[in-house]
């Protein structure tokens, strides 16, 4: 297969069923994973988030790699336009893990494809190191980009290459003698734990070996920013964890700028240092991922964080208990616990307890959930703990 073919082969198998002859067009000029510098490994950064005074939106005070600015990108379908993005401004730390979470059709992929214009934003400048990449001669845009790695849920390794030919193509692409690019290569392969796996086919390999050849692939040239567009979604959750722990080390070794886009908030807490929520186009709340997890402001945010449960419950007209402690159950917070692991919200309608040296004495009236099956699993939690409950109506509370 020729390396133009094989080019498009990876562009091909990006994930995305529809394309507007306009973003056909943005592509065509370049891969992210393309040519670029093709030192060592060994030009690590220093983390430019590493000290400083925290801003507003929870950054460290460091430089920005990227900026987004009013952001809004369009389609134009058959169907009309539909607008997938919609005034971004985002600030991007050198060093950074920065998350981007929303759910399904939020316009993650979107802008993470603007980042390094696969996409063309409607309006808008992506500024990359100080420059708006749109404005840039075209080499100087191909350098820009070509410093953006990136990797996808679907891994995108070329079938018909074994592994280390698949880490070499953008090595390839970017001129290096095929010795080096091999080389190089086998130092990556050391990097992401498959030295023995390098005669292997893509098809030979797990979802999570794959994985790791993409992210060997994606920093061959040594970008300065990794794109991860939902790179974990298609992995089990141990498997999920072992490839975060890889793009964490990636970022502290290296000193490499990662963008994690998820819909999945575990993602977001395991590596990221700030996180931004998208919904319908627009960005919902922007922060510290400490700061939000513990407070999330948007309505979107505490859907994510808290679960679906807590905020779609309906509690209308549902069945009330009340919860005798007699004595017989210690402090330890028998409904917090319920809560968390039956993940059954109750509302809190009256409360007389008494904490004697650790020991609970009094009732609690707490209204179940209108659900059905939740007030049953509830129910039967209690009774399983061996907590004393009887129903009660309106009249009791
Ligand atoms: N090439 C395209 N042509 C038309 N509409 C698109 C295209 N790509 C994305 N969209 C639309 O833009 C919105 C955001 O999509 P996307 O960025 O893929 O969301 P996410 O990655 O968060 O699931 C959706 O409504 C989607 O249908
Ligand atoms: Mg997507």
């Amino acid at each position: 297969m020729s390396l133009k073919a094989i080019d498009n082969e990876i562009r091909l198998q990006e994930e995305e069923p529809v394309r507007s002859p306009e973003a056909a067009d943005s592509s065509s000029s370049g891969k992210a994973e393309g040519s670029g510098n093709a030192k060592g490994l060994n030009n690590a950064k220093g983390l430019g988030s590493a000290n400083g005074s925290e801003a507003l939106d929870g950054s460290l005070s460091g430089e920005d790699i990227i900026e987004l600015r009013h952001i809004g990108k369009e389609f134009k379908t058959s169907g009309g336009p539909v607008t997938a993005l919609c005034d971004i401004d985002l600030n991007i730390k050198k060093g950074e893990i920065f998350g981007i979470i929303g759910l399904s059709g939020a316009g993650k992929s979107t802008l993470v494809r603007c980042i390094n214009l696969l996409e063309v934003p409607t309006t808008g400048e992506v500024i990359f190191e100080g420059r708006n990449i749109a404005a840039l001669p075209e080499r100087e845009q191909r350098k820009a980009r070509q410093s953006m790695g990136m990797i996808f849920q679907q891994f995108n390794l070329l079938s018909q290459r074994n592994v280390l030919k698949n880490i070499c193509f953008p090595l390839e692409l970017a001129g290096v003698p095929k010795k080096q690019a091999e080389a190089r290569a086998k130092e990556l392969l050391g990097l992401v734990g498959l030295s023995d796996r390098a005669c292997s086919y893509p098809s030979q390999l797990s979802g999570g070996q794959k994985q790791r050849v993409a992210i060997a692939r994606a920093i061959a040239t040594n970008p300065k920013v990794l794109l991860c567009d939902e790179a974990t979604s298609a992995l089990d959750p141990d498997t999920t964890k072992s490839i975060l722990e890889l793009l964490r080390r990636i970022n502290k070794e290296f000193g490499i700028t990662v963008i994690v886009i998820t819909h999945e908030m575990k993602v977001i807490e395991a590596i990221c240092d700030r996180v931004a929520i998208i919904d319908q186009s627009r960005i919902a709340e922007v922060g510290a991922v400490a700061d939000i997890f513990s407070d999330p402001k948007s309505k979107i945010g505490r859907r994510l964080i808290l679960g679906d449960a807590v905020n779609n419950v309906s509690f209308k007209g549902s069945r009330k208990v009340r919860i005798t402690f007699d004595g017989r159950s210690s402090m330890e917070p028998v409904i917090a616990n319920m809560i968390l692991s039956l993940r059954v919200p109750v509302n809190f309608l009256y409360a007389s307890l008494k904490d004697i040296g650790g020991t609970a004495f009094g009732h609690m009236i707490v209204q179940l959930p209108e659900e059905e099956s939740d007030a049953t699993r509830a129910l039967n939690y209690l009774k399983a703990q061996g907590i004393k409950y009887e129903e009660v109506t309106e009249a009791d509370v």
